[in-house]
């Protein structure tokens, strides 16, 4: 008998702002055009002043809570996955705590930029099967559009604002392969790119919350290589092979990325999710927001074998692979 992570409810939000691609070509030289062909981005979601990343934090957790049955009562443990806290501390996922109205167990916030959702996933399951927690809230949640410098084109058109939750719970298996859950977790980190991708400010730096600044080409090279190759080693230590996967759930940061990760992976477009054109990248939020969205579809099936990959800034990668 051995513990596994199950994920029991699904849950998204997304600010009722939209801003186009034909909205930003007002403000900075590009085009819809341009954006659609390069990115596969349509528009994206922006916070109203005042509202916070923890407001859509617990509007996607509530909506995940509800989806899965579950109380305020039942959750025993919180992570967000945020690189845009409410304030530099204390950790963003303790006031969604208290908002939501859990007493019980840890909250605290993950910083791995896009790769925050698997990190919080990865911590969470992990919590889950040593005992440590039985039922855990996993959040990402961003507010982008106040780190994003709206004269760069080359960074403003790529992201947007939005949140996406799951509710973990424990579940006792009898080892059966089919079982449901978290079946496998990777993640890494490579330092030597900080700059590659990061922001120019901090409470340590700048004292202000300063800019997303990139290198897109580097980045771009870099996530290719590490989301497919992270998918294939989960799937070869399980002894698996892609033809196993029905479905993948990648970072959604460009339909470019996606689809050479698809094409490295054999699979076709069909079993790749793709929500990016509605929200753009929203960072940690991007998987949740997909699986959301794959959710409203009814494409997963009991017994589906699902990778999740992603990568960020650090750079940071990391993928998990799950039965459905
Ligand atoms: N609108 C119009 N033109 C733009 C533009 C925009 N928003 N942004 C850049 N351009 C221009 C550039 O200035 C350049 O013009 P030039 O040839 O006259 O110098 C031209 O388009 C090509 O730019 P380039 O940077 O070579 O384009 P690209 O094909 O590499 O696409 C990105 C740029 C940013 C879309 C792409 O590199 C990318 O998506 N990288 C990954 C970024 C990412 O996903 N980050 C988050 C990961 S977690």
């Amino acid at each position: 008998m051995k513990t596994r992570s199950v994920i029991r409810g699904v849950g998204a939000y997304l600010p009722s702002k939209v801003l186009s691609n034909d909205d930003l070509s007002k403000t900075i030289d590009t085009t819809d055009e341009w954006i659609k062909q390069r990115t596969g981005i349509a528009r994206r979601h922006i916070a109203a002043p005042g509202e916070l990343t923890s407001d859509l934090a617990c509007a996607a957790a509530r909506r995940a809570m509800q989806n899965a049955g579950v109380t305020a009562e039942d959750v025993d443990l919180v992570i967000l996955a945020t690189t845009t806290p409410d304030n530099t501390f204390p950790a963003t996922a303790t006031r969604v705590q208290a908002k939501l109205g859990i007493r019980s167990g840890a909250a605290f916030d993950i910083q791995a930029v896009c790769t925050g959702f698997v990190y919080a996933l990865t911590q969470a399951d992990n919590m889950i099967r040593l005992g440590q927690a039985t039922c855990a809230l996993v959040i990402g949640a961003e507010i982008y559009s106040r780190i994003l410098d709206w004269e760069d084109r080359g960074t403003c058109v790529l992201f947007g604002d939005g949140a996406g939750a799951v509710v973990l719970r424990a579940e006792t298996t009898n080892g059966v392969e089919r079982d449901r859950g978290i079946i496998s977790t990777k993640l890494g980190a490579d330092g030597r790119f900080y700059d590659s991708l990061y922001v120019d400010g901090g409470p340590a730096t700048t004292g202000t919350a300063g800019y997303v600044r990139m290198q897109g080409k580097e980045v771009f090279k870099h996530a290719v290589e590490h989301m497919s190759s992270l998918v294939l080693g989960l799937l070869k230590a399980e002894g698996l092979t892609t033809s196993d996967l029905d479905w993948l759930v990648p970072h959604q940061a460009n339909i470019r990325i996606i689809n050479k990760v698809g094409e490295r992976l054999d699979l076709s477009d069909e079993k790749v999710i793709v929500s990016l054109e509605e929200h753009a990248n929203t960072s940690a939020a991007t998987i949740p927001l997909a699986m959301n969205q794959a959710m409203e579809r009814q494409l997963f099936k009991p017994g589906d074998l699902i990778g999740l990959t992603a990568m960020g800034g650090g750079f940071t990668f990391g993928a998990a692979l799950l039965r459905w």
